[in-house]
């Protein structure tokens, strides 16, 4: 059976009908949420990173370099992570999908920042990105990355089982356009995330369900729970 663990803010653990562990967006060991150490975080086969800000790339690498897990994010992230001796990689791009062995992947648009954090990485800036990850029917996962409300996002419709939207405000889109995204991808159900983590981000999952309505069924996950998909 496939699942979702959220470890706040915009981490997850995707484990899928055949056993293989994804970690998106690793942000362990600074995450005031989250319920694990990096050092806790073991048996990874892959590893997800929308983008390159710290809170969601922080543990990418020691996670890589101990687990032997296979870097997935875009080439320059993927770069800078070879230049620190991780081993595996697939670097990716906008636009351009790839057929895992656990499902295809797609990288989709974000808009927000795109400097990658870490000692040397100057020379790294790069695009970010969401990630759509299709399991199989039922099982299509979008993380949404660090975004503004875009466009684009009507080109996901239909696409969408299960999309990870962040709510927070302030360095994304709060809860007011993540219910417009809503409108735009039709998923079935949605998970509020980058919230709560910091002052700059605080928002009420509970308001944000009552403003998506029945537009969608809105999970609000716990740090340390698991949805089943
Ligand atoms: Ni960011």
């Amino acid at each position: 059976m496939a699942t979702l663990k959220y470890h706040g803010h915009s981490t997850f653990t995707l484990t899928t009908d055949d056993g293989t562990s994804i970690v998106i967006d690793p942000f362990f060991d600074e995450n005031p949420l989250s319920e694990l150490r990096a050092e806790d975080v073991t048996d990874v086969d892959f590893i997800l990173c929308t983008h390159g800000h710290f809170d969601h790339f922080a543990d990418a690498i020691p996670i890589a370099k101990k687990t032997g897990a296979t870097l997935v994010a875009t080439f320059e992230i993927v770069s800078y992570a070879q230049s620190q001796g991780v081993e595996n990689t697939h670097p990716m791009h906008i636009g351009g999908s790839w057929k895992f062995p656990f499902g295809r992947v797609k990288m989709t648009n974000a808009v927000h920042g795109g400097q990658v954090a870490g000692e040397g990485a100057e020379g790294f800036t790069t695009n970010p990105a969401g990630f759509l990850i299709d399991l199989g029917p039922g099982k299509r996962v979008y993380h949404a990355g660090d975004t503004a409300l875009t466009m684009d996002m009507q080109l996901l419709r239909g696409q969408v089982d299960l999309a990870l939207l962040p709510i927070g405000d302030n360095f994304t889109m709060g809860p007011d356009d993540a219910a417009r995204a809503i409108e735009f991808i039709q998923p079935k159900v949605v998970v509020p995330i980058h919230y709560n983590t910091w002052p700059y981000v605080e928002q009420d999952p509970e308001a944000f369900r009552k403003l998506v309505g029945d537009r969608a069924r809105v999970e609000v996950l716990a740090f340390g729970e698991t949805l089943e998909l």
